[in-house]
Order: C-alpha cells, then sequence, then structure tokens
C-alpha cells in the first residue's frame, strides 16, 4: 500500500508517498519563509497564497520522484494535515486532497498535523520499542507525550503560554537576529557563555506543564539593565534556560514513566543543546534515545502519510465533507 501525504498547515507546503513499511519513496518540502522574512514571523496571508501555487507542482514532483505516473498514480489513498495550523493554509491542502482523491477515485484520510510529528521518529525507526517519552517542540506547540505505541498517546505537559520555538523567534527579533530565530541563536550560543546571563528556570514544579513567556521577558530585562552584554552570552544564557526547563520536565516525565526511549520531535528538536541534553538524559535511565534528522524534526508530508497509514486502518477514511480543524488538540483525536 502507498499513500500520498500532504501537508499545508504552516509556511511549508509538502508531498510526500509512503508505503505501509513506513518506508519513504518521495519526500519534497517547499517553504516560503523568504517571503515572510521581513516580518519577523509567518503572515497567514502570504502563506495561504504561496501554497495556491505551490501545492500542484510539489504534489508532481513527491509523484514522480516516487516512480509514479503524476497523471494516474498507483496510490492507495491521500493523507492530509486537518488541523491544527493556519486556516487559510490548511484548506488549501485540504481541498487539494479532496480532488485528488476524487479524481483518482481513492480514499483519503484527514491528519492531526501534531500526530504527525509523533510518527516522524518511527520513519527512521520502525522497529522502535515502546513506550516513548516525546518531547514536542515547535513554533507553534510544546509538548511532553507519553506514546504506548504508533497513536496511542497521553499529554502529560504542554506550555502555558509561548511554544520553545515561538520563545526562540521573539528573543532572537529582540537581539535583531531575523526570523526564524532558532537557528541564529543556535550558533551563536556555540561562542557564548551560559552563565553570562542570569535567567530565571520557569517552571520548577512537580508537574510536566511548560511556560517561556517569563524567561522571554527576562531576557528583555536582563539586556536593557546590561547594556554592554555580548550577543552571544545572551544566546548562551537564553539557549541553556530553555534546555534546563525542557530537560529537567523530561527527566521528571522518566522518573515516573517506565519507558523504553526517550524522542524528540517539532523544529526546535534541531536544538543542538537540547539533542545533547536528550541524549545525556537517555544514557542516563538506560533508555534509547531518538533524535530524527532535521528534514524529520520540521514540518514535512511523510510524518503525515505515516499518520494518515494507521489512521486509515483504525477509523477509515474521512468524508469529503471533512472542515479544517485550525484549533485541532492532540488530546482530542480518537
Ligand atoms: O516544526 P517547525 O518547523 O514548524 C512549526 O510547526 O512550528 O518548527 C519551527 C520552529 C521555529 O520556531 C524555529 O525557530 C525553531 O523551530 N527551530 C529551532 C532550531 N531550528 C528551528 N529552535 C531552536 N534551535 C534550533 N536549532
Ligand atoms: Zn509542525
Amino acid at each position: 500500500m502507498k499513500i500520498l501525504g500532504i501537508e499545508t498547515s504552516c509556511d511549508e507546503t509538502a508531498a510526500s508517498v509512503v508505503d505501509n513499511a513506513l518506508h519513504v519513496h518521495s519526500s519534497i518540502v517547499e517553504s516560503s519563509i523568504d517571503q515572510h522574512r521581513p516580518f519577523g514571523g509567518v503572515v497567514p496571508e502570504l502563506a495561504g497564497r504561496a501554497h495556491v501555487t505551490t501545492i500542484g507542482p510539489v504534489v508532481r514532483r513527491a509523484l514522480e520522484e516516487a516512480g509514479l505516473d503524476p497523471h494516474r498514480p498507483a496510490i492507495d489513498a491521500i493523507a492530509v494535515t486537518s488541523g491544527p495550523g493556519l486556516i487559510g493554509s490548511l484548506l488549501v491542502g485540504l481541498s487539494a486532497a479532496k480532488a485528488y482523491a476524487l479524481s483518482w477515485g481513492v480514499p483519503f484520510v484527514g491528519v492531526n498535523h501534531l500526530e504527525g510529528h509523533l510518527f516522524a521518529p518511527l520513519l527512521e525507526r520502525p522497529d522502535l520499542a515502546w513506550p516513548v517519552l516525546t518531547l514536542l517542540v515547535s513554533g507553534g506547540h510544546s509538548l511532553i507525550v507519553l506514546q504506548g505505541g504508533p497513536g496511542d498517546h497521553r499529554v502529560l505537559g504542554e506550555t502555558i503560554d509561548d511554544a520553545a520555538g515561538e520563545a526562540y523567534d521573539k528573543v532572537a527579533r529582540w537581539l535583531g537576529l531575523g526570523y526564524p530565530g532558532g537557528p541564529a541563536i543556535d550558533r551563536l550560543a556555540r561562542e557564548g557563555s551560559s552563565s553570562a546571563l542570569k535567567l530565571p528556570v520557569s517552571m520548577t514544579g512537580n508537574d510536566l506543564d511548560l511556560s517561556f513567556s517569563g524567561l522571554k521577558t527576562a531576557v528583555v530585562r536582563a539586556t536593557e539593565k546590561q547594556r554592554d552584554v555580548a550577543l552571544a552570552d545572551v544566546a548562551a544564557s537564553f539557549q541553556e534556560a530553555v534546555a534546563e526547563q525542557l530537560l529537567r520536565k523530561l527527566r521528571a516525565g522518566l522518573v515516573a514513566n517506565d519507558v523504553a526511549g526517550l524522542a524528540l520531535a517539532g523544529g526546535v528538536a534541531a536544538n543542538s543543546r537540547l539533542r545533547e541534553g536528550v541524549r545525556e538524559l537517555a544514557a542516563e535511565f538506560g533508555v534509547e534515545a531518538h533524535l530524527p534528522t532535521m528534514a524529520m524534526c520540521t514540518d514535512n508530508a511523510a510524518m503525515i502519510a505515516a499518520a494518515g497509514i494507521y489512521r486509515l486502518e483504525q477509523s477509515g477514511p474521512s468524508s469529503l465533507t471533512l472542515s479544517a480543524r485550525p484549533n485541532w488538540q492532540l488530546a482530542d483525536v480518537a
């Protein structure tokens, strides 16, 4: 069985062909990020328009790279992100998926974007041992999830304010480092001292919820007070405070739950300090560390196709009347 995945929830237009052994035959990702850069964040209207012009060519390339006829591809189903995300962006992918499904006579299934991210580690390690404790950190979401198996997930904690990536982007903007901020701060942090700036570690309680908005404010205050501090030192201090909070919560999660693996997912999973910390933590607890490659951490359609295979098997296809759900929570995925 081969499935075409389509992802358009934010600024990436992506399509991928994956089979039911989770082998990725193609994965194409086109980002409209260059259009958003001058605005310091994703502009929904621009993202939606970019998807309209890009979706057709991206799907065509994904089919061709998988060795399929783009006019009449031998695929068995289509999976598409139907939420959460920007409504205008989601609707482009969803409408395209419905149109392809109708014209090719194949079923389609709506997939939760966050559940998609949870399938990313599996695409690189289809035989991984369960249960897995996963930290899902992106520009829009930050959750700690206990996964009993594919599609079996329980949210143990989540951010009460900003997402981790959002905090990176806001601090980078304050420091004049451009958008997106994560990669820039990560790079700069390697040349700085993490003890240069005294920053609070948020959420030191026993629950697994997260918070980043206080930290962002603390960076602004500290740099206003200490104007001569080097940018690299601010980056290193901020990065350390984020990592310390995340790793502290993962440690609490590992103490409370008997798992076989510790996984990272989402764009912030590319962060070098976080990856190093997760590797160390997994070694300390004697569990496997699952650190997907950069291409699997950030938004892509292979993870949507993988989640779609599972959802099709579990609940069957979606109706052609399916609507986009911009605020669809992971906890509400049946
Ligand atoms: O998953 P993703 O590609 O898109 C969303 O669904 O949000 O994540 C993008 C986020 C951005 O906020 C970006 O700044 C952050 O991931 N990011 C990083 C790094 N690379 C990307 N954050 C910290 N360190 C990085 N190396
Ligand atoms: Zn994402």
